[in-house]
């Protein structure tokens, strides 16, 4: 299983006879399936990667609150602006989870704050497109949510305890997050002509970078190989995109909508669909910072940043003022 993990991403990582007996000892329990905790021995390397992607998985949260912000003033009716608001306050908590979880591994929330602001660190691609229409939120709950739990759900069975035990609490409120996107699909294309055509315009626009949100090619992943020997990670970028595919395309045919890919034909010889992978030249334009909406997003992120340090800077002084004086009693 191992070493046919490690071929199917074509990148190599340390053989056993490489590694320290410090390494070895450490691969041993993350193939018996243990835990790794925080204050357990861990390579430097395995440290990073986790921080690397909890990190970037608590800024994809954060900022992906943004897209559908835009739209709890627009809301088409109470009930549904109720919604939308749980929804997005579950994202801010996820981020925090994360946060809480990279925290363990010794960074601070600041320095990866920080990182993300100076662009060396990332958050999810998908996140740099402008949601333009209310449908627009109904196809981020069934495509973006569906494919983050597609994506989150073997992330539960991660080596690292913190992460998998924030993955476990996260699953369960993506479900309602999923639900609640395909339930604004069913009732626009149960509606007037120019709502059923506003869903189909929303599928079209965040079919494909709902797929980029996998990550690129298995050929193209830099991290895959040594992530899923240390089980961070549980599939490879290409498994978890056909698996998605897989699953929403016949829900796209339920709602009556075209995903907007001529090549999409079920495969009876592999058991799946054939699809058109995205195109990889927008998706690592849109990693270098050159997306539809890159500037507005990390603007508002700074700006929030900024603006909320009057805040933070007011809890730290209480806190320290509440430690000196229980430190005195
Ligand atoms: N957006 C931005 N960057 C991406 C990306 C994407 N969709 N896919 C890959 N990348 C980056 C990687 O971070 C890496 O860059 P880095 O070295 O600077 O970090 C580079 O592209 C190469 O990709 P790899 O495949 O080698 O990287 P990974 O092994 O880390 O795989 C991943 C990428 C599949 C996103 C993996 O990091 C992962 O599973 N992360 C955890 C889940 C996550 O972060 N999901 C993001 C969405 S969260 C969300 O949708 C919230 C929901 O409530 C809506």
């Amino acid at each position: 299983m191992y070493a046919q993990m490690v071929k199917s991403t074509g990148k190599s990582v340390k053989s056993r006879d490489e590694m320290s007996a410090k390494e070895a000892r450490f691969q041993d329990r993350i193939d018996a399936g243990e835990k790794i905790e925080p204050k357990d021995w861990m390579p430097e390397g395995y440290r990073k990667t986790l921080i690397r992607q909890i990190g970037q998985h608590a800024h994809s949260e954060i900022v992906g609150q943004l897209p559908e912000g835009n739209w709890i003033t627009r809301a088409p009716s109470l009930a549904r602006k109720a919604i939308l608001i749980a929804k997005v306050q579950d994202e801010a908590g996820h981020g925090l989870y994360l946060y809480c979880a990279a925290e363990t591994l010794g960074v601070s929330r600041d320095e990866l704050t920080e990182a993300l602001h100076d662009g060396r660190m990332k958050y999810s691609s998908i996140f740099n497109y402008p949601t333009l229409t209310w449908a627009d939120i109904g196809a981020i709950g069934w495509l973006v949510d569906g494919a983050a739990i597609m994506n989150q759900v073997p992330l539960q069975r991660c080596s690292f305890g913190p992460y998998s035990r924030a993955m476990i609490r996260i699953c369960k409120e993506e479900s309602f997050h999923q639900r609640q996107g395909f339930d604004i699909m069913m009732k626009m294309v149960n509606g007037t002509e120019a709502q059923r055509a506003m869903a189909q315009d929303a599928l079209n626009r965040f079919w494909y970078p709902s797929l980029m949100m996998f990550g690129p090619s298995d050929k193209d992943s830099v991290h895959s190989a040594q992530s899923m020997a240390w089980k961070i990670k549980m599939n490879t970028n290409d498994e978890l995109r056909r698996k998605f595919v897989d699953q929403t395309a016949p829900q796209a045919e339920y709602l009556g909508l075209t995903i907007p890919d001529k090549n999409l034909k079920w495969n009876d010889k592999k058991g799946g669909y054939d699809f058109s992978e995205p195109d990889w030249e927008e998706f690592f334009e849109v990693l270098r910072g050159n997306g539809p909406m890159n500037k507005e997003r990390l603007g508002a992120r700074v700006k929030a940043w900024d603006e909320g340090a009057w805040v933070r800077e007011g809890l730290m002084a209480n806190a320290e003022k509440r430690t000196a004086r229980m430190a005195a009693e």
